[in-house]
C-alpha cells in the first residue's frame, strides 16, 4: 500500500513505524505537519492509500479525513481523549490500575473521538514520560499500528465507535498547565515530586525556581540516603523543604517535605536544556559535593549515571546518560569508568548505555551554550568529539577483554559508531539506530567510522547508510552485518539474554584463542592504515565543519537544540516530492523499499 505519515516530527516512534512498515513492503511518505494546505498537497502528490499520524500536535484537516481514512496513534486507553495523555497518566500513576495504554483510531470531527480500529494496554513504569513513550508506548504503538494496518488492508473491519464501548477507562482530559504541574516543597512529599516531573520529562518540564531565579525542572530521581534517620537526611535537618542541599558532578539534591530529590537538567527563560550544576554555575559556592564512592552500582536510589555491576567473569558498564548525549566531561568519566573496570579480573565487559537510549553522540546542547564563557560552540564541539575518539579508541584498542555494546534503546550518529568500536554489537528487538551524521548539517562525523563501517557492510553499503539518512532497525542491521545479533524485544528478557551471552563468552573453552585472535587483527589492521591516520582524515573533515566557510552544522545544530519548528520535510522522507514521482510509478530512490 502507499501510507502517509503526516506527522509533527520524523521522532523515535515514527522512525519505527516507518521502518517496520517499508520493512513489509509499503510504500511511506512522510510530510510534516506544518500547514493544512501542506497536507493537502502531499495527499494529492501522494494519493495515499491510508493515512497515518504517529505524532501529531493539531488536528487532521478535514478535507483529509473526510475523504480518506486516517489512522490517529493516540498514546492513551481507549476512551482518553487530549493531548497531555501521558502527562495526566504519569502525574495520576495510570488509570487506577497503573496500567496506561496506546489507542490506534480513526479520525473525525472530534479529536481523539473516532472510532477504534486496535489497541493495547501495558503496565506503566515509574519513569520519565519520554523513556515510557521510547519503551512501552512505543511497542504498543508499533503492534496496534501494524494490526490497524492489517485490519485495514483485508478492507472488511469496521472499527468499533467509541460510544459502542461499554464504560471505556478512557476519559477526556484538558492540557495539562503548569499549575496543575506546580510543585510545594514544603508539603509534597518525594513520591509526588517524582511523579510531578517525570510527567513532565522531557516537555516542558516543572516551572519552578533554584537560587531563587526561574527555571524548569528536568531529570528527577530520588536519593535513599535522604531517608528519615538516613545519613544525608540527619545532615541537612537544620535546612528547610526545598532548598538544595548538595551537588554531585552536574546534578543537584533538593530537599522535599519527606526526603530529598535529585535534579539532573533545567531549562532556564529563554534558554536550552542543559545539566543543572552548570547552568547555575555561580550559584554553587556553598553546595557541598556529595561525590560517588566509587563506581559501583548503589545499593539503594541515588543519582549515579556511570554504574558497575559485576556477575562472574563478565562487568556490566551503564551509562545512562539524559538523551543520550554525551559531553566532553561524560566522555572523560565514562572513559576513566572503562579503564578501571578493564583492571577488573574479568573476560567480558559489556557495554550497557542506559534504560531507553544507548547514546546519541556528542552533546548537542552544552556545545550550544559554551558561548559566552571563553569558549566557543566551534571549539566546544572539537573538544567533545576528541573526548569520544578518546572514547572509542580506548575501545578499539582493548586487548584485556572481549567487549560487547547491549543496546537496550536507540542509537543515534557517533552513539552508533562508539557501539561499534566494541567487538560485538547485540540490539534489542525494536531498537533503532541512525549510524549516519549527515542530518546535522551535514556532519562529516567521527568516532573512526571510517575504519569501523566499511568492514561490517562494504564500501557501497558504508555509503549508501551514510547518503540515505534512514533509519536502521535492529533487524536491518543483523542482515546489513553492522549488528552482531538482535535479541528478545521485551526489556527484561533481553537483560537475561545479555547476561547470559555474557556469561557464555566468558566461559568459551577457546577464549585464550578468541583473545588472541582479536589482538592479531588489531596490529594486523594497525600494520595497514594506523587508528591515528583514520582519526586525523575524519578530524580534518569534522574541523572544516566546525570552523569552515559552510555554517551548516552550526545552523543545523541550533535549530535542533532551540527545537525551532520544521519549514519543509527532508526530500529523503517526502517521497511524493521528489522530481520524478509520480504515484503511478514505482520509485526506488529514498523509498525504503
Ligand atoms: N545532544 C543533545 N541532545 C540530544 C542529542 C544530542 N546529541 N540527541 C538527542 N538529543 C535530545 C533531543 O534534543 C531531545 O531533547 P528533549 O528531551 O528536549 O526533547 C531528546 O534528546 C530526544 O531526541 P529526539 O530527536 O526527540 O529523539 P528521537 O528518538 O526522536 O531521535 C535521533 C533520535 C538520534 C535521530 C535524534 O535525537 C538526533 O538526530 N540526534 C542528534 C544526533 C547527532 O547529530 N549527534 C551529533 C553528532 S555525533
Amino acid at each position: 500500500m502507499r501510507i502517509l505519515f503526516l506527522t509533527h516530527a520524523f521522532n523515535s516512534l515514527t522512525q519505527r513505524l516507518y521502518s517496520e512498515l517499508t520493512a513489509r513492503g509499503h510504500r511511506v511518505s512522510v510530510e510534516f505537519d506544518i500547514a493544512d494546505s501542506v497536507a493537502e498537497e502531499a495527499v494529492a502528490l501522494f494519493r495515499p492509500d491510508l493515512i497515518v499520524a504517529p505524532y501529531l500536535r493539531r488536528a487532521i484537516p478535514e478535507p483529509i479525513w473526510r475523504a480518506h481514512v486516517c489512522l490517529i496513534v493516540h498514546p492513551g486507553i481507549v476512551g482518553d481523549r487530549g493531548p497531555s495523555a501521558l502527562d495526566w497518566a504519569i502525574q495520576n500513576g495510570g488509570d487506577g490500575n497503573r496500567e496506561w495504554g496506546v489507542t490506534v483510531l480513526q479520525a473525525e470531527a472530534e479529536m481523539d473521538a473516532g472510532p477504534v480500529w486496535a489497541s493495547e494496554t501495558f503496565p506503566l513504569r515509574a519513569a520519565r514520560k519520554a523513556s515510557v513513550y521510547r519503551l512501552e508506548a512505543a511497542e504498543a504503538a508499533t503492534r496496534t499500528t501494524l494490526l490497524a494496518v492489517e485490519r485495514f488492508a483485508g478492507g472488511d473491519f469496521v472499527p468499533t465507535p467509541l460510544g459502542s464501548i461499554p464504560a471505556p477507562r478512557g476519559m477526556f482530559r484538558p492540557p495539562m498547565r503548569q499549575e496543575d504541574r506546580r510543585i510545594d516543597w514544603q508539603n509534597d512529599p518525594t513520591a509526588t515530586v517524582l511523579a510531578k516531573i517525570r510527567a513532565a520529562d522531557g516537555f516542558p518540564g516543572v516551572a519552578d525556581s533554584l537560587f531563587g531565579r526561574p527555571c524548569h525542572l528536568f531529570d528527577v530521581c530520588a536519593e535513599a540516603g535522604a531517608l528519615p534517620g538516613e545519613p544525608i537526611a540527619t545532615r541537612f535537618s537544620d535546612l528547610p523543604a526545598g532548598a538544595v542541599l548538595a551537588r554531585r558532578e552536574t546534578a543537584l539534591l533538593r530537599k522535599t517535605s519527606d526526603g530529598a530529590v535529585w535534579i539532573g537538567h533545567v531549562k532556564r527563560p529563554g534558554g536550552i536544556k542543559l545539566p543543572a550544576a552548570p547552568a547555575f554555575a555561580g550559584a554553587l559556592a556553598d553546595v557541598p559535593e556529595l561525590a560517588l564512592a566509587s563506581w559501583w552500582a548503589p545499593a539503594g536510589e541515588t543519582w549515579q549515571d556511570i554504574r558497575y555491576e559485576e556477575e562472574g567473569a563478565a562487568g556490566f558498564l551503564h551509562f545512562d546518560f539524559y538523551n543520550g548525549a554525551m559531553s566532553t566531561t561524560q566522555c572523560r568519566r565514562l572513559q576513566q569508568a572503562y579503564e578501571w573496570a578493564c583492571t577488573r579480573p574479568t573476560k567480558v565487559l559489556v557495554l550497557m548505555g542506559g534504560a531507553d537510549l544507548w547514546a546519541n553522540g556528542i552533546h548537542l546542547n552544552t556545545i550550544e551554550a559554551a558561548e559566552g564563557d571563553g569558549s566557543s560552540p566551534a571549539d566546544e564541539s572539537l573538544a567533545n568529539i576528541g573526548a569520544m575518539d578518546d572514547l572509542a579508541e580506548a575501545i578499539i584498542r582493548t586487548c584485556s577483554h572481549l567487549t560487547v555494546a547491549a543496546l537496550r534503546g536507540n542509537c543515534g550518529a557517533g552513539g552508533c559508531f562508539l557501539a561499534r568500536a566494541a567487538d560485538l554489537v547485540w540490539a534489542r528487538d525494536g531498537v533503532l539506530l541512525n549510524p549516519h551524521y549527515k542530518n546535522m548539517g551535514n556532519l562529516f562525523g567521527s568516532e573512526y567510522w571510517t575504519y569501523l563501517l566499511p568492514p561490517r557492510v562494504g564500501a557501497d553499503g558504508a555509503r549508501a547508510i551514510m547518503q540515505n539518512r534512514l533509519p536502521m532497525s535492529a533487524a536491518a542491521g543483523v542482515a546489513l552485518g553492522f549488528l552482531d545479533a538482535c535479541l528478545a524485544a521485551d526489556p527484561e528478557a533481553f537483560l537475561s539474554e545479555v547476561a547470559g551471552r555474557a556469561a557464555g563468552l566468558a566461559a568459551a573453552p577457546d577464549f585464550a584463542g578468541q583473545m588472541r585472535a582479536k589482538r592479531d587483527r588489531r596490529a594486523a589492521d594497525e600494520a595497514v592504515k594506523p587508528l591515528a591516520a583514520y582519526r586525523a582524515e575524519e578530524l580534518a573533515q569534522m574541523r572544516r565543519n566546525f570552523y569552515g566557510f559552510d555554517p551548516s552544522y552550526h545552523v543545523a545544530r541550533f535549530r535542533f537544540v532551540h527545537k525551532s519548528p520544521h519549514s519543509w520535510t527532508p526530500r529523503h522522507l517526502a517521497i511524493h516530492r521528489d522530481l520524478g514521482w509520480s504515484a503511478d510509478k514505482p520509485v526506488a530512490k529514498g523509498s525504503g523499499e
